[in-house]
């Protein structure tokens, strides 16, 4: 059998982003599975352009990349107590390709940022931006990474045991959704 295939969207760009390592982390504890992180360093959404030449290449590969994945997971980073603009660029984009990738679609949201809340503001209105787009959204356990540049280890493993135990439980989770 072909093993799970799982997409991750990080609202960080940057190398080293501690949101890309939550969602390698919370691919290593879904278990055998095929994980990508997707690119979604787009051009600012602008709908002159859209008109022009159409969405970008690289919109679509995303999109598609959704469409085929059994699940997915977003990690937002928290700015100024919202998720990014990279992050609600992305969604805004995807959101113009034709047919609709999200729906249906098992999706398990987390957070990691350098304050104590561990990016929940962020995530709460991440929740929310994802509703109109009708994935089957995980409601917990919810995951928000308080000080996130120093809850890695050397091999980017989570140091926290009760983050292990929680990421554990969502993954978990999002395997039973699959099969649901
Ligand atoms: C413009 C800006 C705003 C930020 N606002 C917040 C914030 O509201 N809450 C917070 O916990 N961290 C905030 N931070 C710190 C980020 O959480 C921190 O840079 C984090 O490591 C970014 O995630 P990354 O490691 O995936 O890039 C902010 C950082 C920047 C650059």
């Amino acid at each position: 059998m072909a093993k799970l295939n799982l997409i991750g969207i990080s609202g960080s760009l940057r190398k080293g982003s501690t949101n890309s390592m939550l969602l390698s982390e919370a691919a290593r504890l879904f278990g055998d599975c095929t994980y990508t992180e997707a690119d979604i360093r787009f051009p600012l959404y602008d709908a002159d352009e859209e008109e022009a030449t159409g969405v970008p290449a690289a919109v679509q590969t995303v999109a598609d990349q959704i469409a085929a994945a059994d699940a997915v997971l977003i990690s937002t980073v928290e700015y100024n107590k919202g998720p990014s603009g990279v992050l609600k660029n992305a969604l805004d984009w995807i959101s113009r390709v034709e047919g609709t990738p999200w729906s249906g679609k098992p999706l398990a949201v987390m957070s990691a940022a350098a304050g104590r809340a561990g990016g929940e503001r962020a995530q709460l209105i991440l929740r929310s931006f994802m509703v109109p787009f009708r994935p089957r959204i995980l409601q917990g356990p919810e995951i928000h990474l308080a000080n996130s540049s120093n809850a890695f280890d050397e091999n980017g493993h989570l140091t926290g045991e009760i983050y292990v135990k929680e990421l554990t439980q969502l993954m978990e989770a999002l395997r039973a959704e699959i099969n649901r």
